[in-house]
Formats: structure tokens, C-alpha cells, sequence
């Protein structure tokens, strides 16, 4: 049975389990496509504030991964020449996307500011995570 909560209560509720059981994921959001626009629209979110709220497909960590449909692992932020920094204590980053029938709808966005902290099993769990999130959606 579904809970009462909103749909962006129920993310904001994966954010702060993500954020609160995995000591390297310091900031942890949602980006989903805004309508029928080739950009990406901040979702619910953990973490300090961000003046990326709208982020053009093609552009930085998210929005190339809003193109290219794989997932994005970035061991060293500093190292990226398309890259969108938020925070300056920012090292490392990993983005997964989100299928609704086959369909990129969107993506978990997670910053780490420990650097390299990213293996195969965080993206094996945030797939897992993205699966669950796209029956939410769909
Ligand atoms: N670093 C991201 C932008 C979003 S912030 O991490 C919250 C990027 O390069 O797309």
C-alpha cells in the first residue's frame, strides 16, 4: 500500500535516507526533464542550496547524462571540463538516470566531498533506488 505522501514527499524521503545512511553522499538530489523542454528542473533535494535549478540537456555532469542515457561516475570534479561546481567542497560525483518505459525522465544526482568514493556497488544500489523511484512516477 502507498503511503499519503506526495510524490515529492516520498523523494525528498529517498534523498534524506541516502544522505543520512552513506557517510560519502553529502549533497543528494533529483533532476527531472522539465516538460517538453530540453533542459533538466531541480527536484527535491538534501543538501546545501543550489543556483542550478535548470540545467540545458548537454550541460555539465547532468545534462550529459540527460543525452547520453548511461551513468556518469566522476572520481575527481576537477578534472571534468564540462562540469556545473555548486559547492567548492564538491570532489566527486555520480549520476544515475531514471527509465519510465524506457524513457530518460530524469536522474539521482549525488556530490561526494570525499574524493574517489564511487565503486560499482553504488551504482548497482542507485539503480536499484532509480527502478524503485520509476514505479513512483510511472
Ligand atoms: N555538478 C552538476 C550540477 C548539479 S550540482 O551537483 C547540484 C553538473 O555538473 O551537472
Amino acid at each position: 500500500t502507498q503511503s499519503n505522501k506526495t510524490l515529492d514527499e516520498r523523494l525528498l524521503a529517498v534523498c534524506e535516507l541516502l544522505d543520512h545512511e552513506v557517510s560519502y553522499y553529502n549533497w543528494v538530489g533529483f533532476y527531472f526533464k522539465n516538460g517538453d523542454k530540453n533542459e533538466l528542473k531541480l527536484g527535491p533535494y538534501v543538501g546545501a542550496p543550489t543556483d542550478h535549478t535548470i540545467i540545458p540537456f548537454g550541460k555539465g555532469i547532468c545534462g550529459q547524462v540527460a543525452v547520453s542515457n548511461k551513468n556518469f561516475v566522476v572520481p575527481d570534479v576537477s578534472a571534468q571540463d564540462n562540469y556545473i561546481a555548486c559547492s567548492i567542497t564538491v570532489k566527486a560525483e555520480i549520476v544515475i538516470p531514471i527509465f519510465v518505459n524506457g524513457e530518460n525522465v530524469g536522474q539521482i544526482d549525488i556530490d561526494s566531498n570525499t574524493p574517489d568514493p564511487f565503486t560499482e556497488d553504488d551504482e548497482r544500489f542507485l539503480e536499484f533506488v532509480c527502478e524503485h523511484v520509476a514505479k513512483q512516477l510511472a
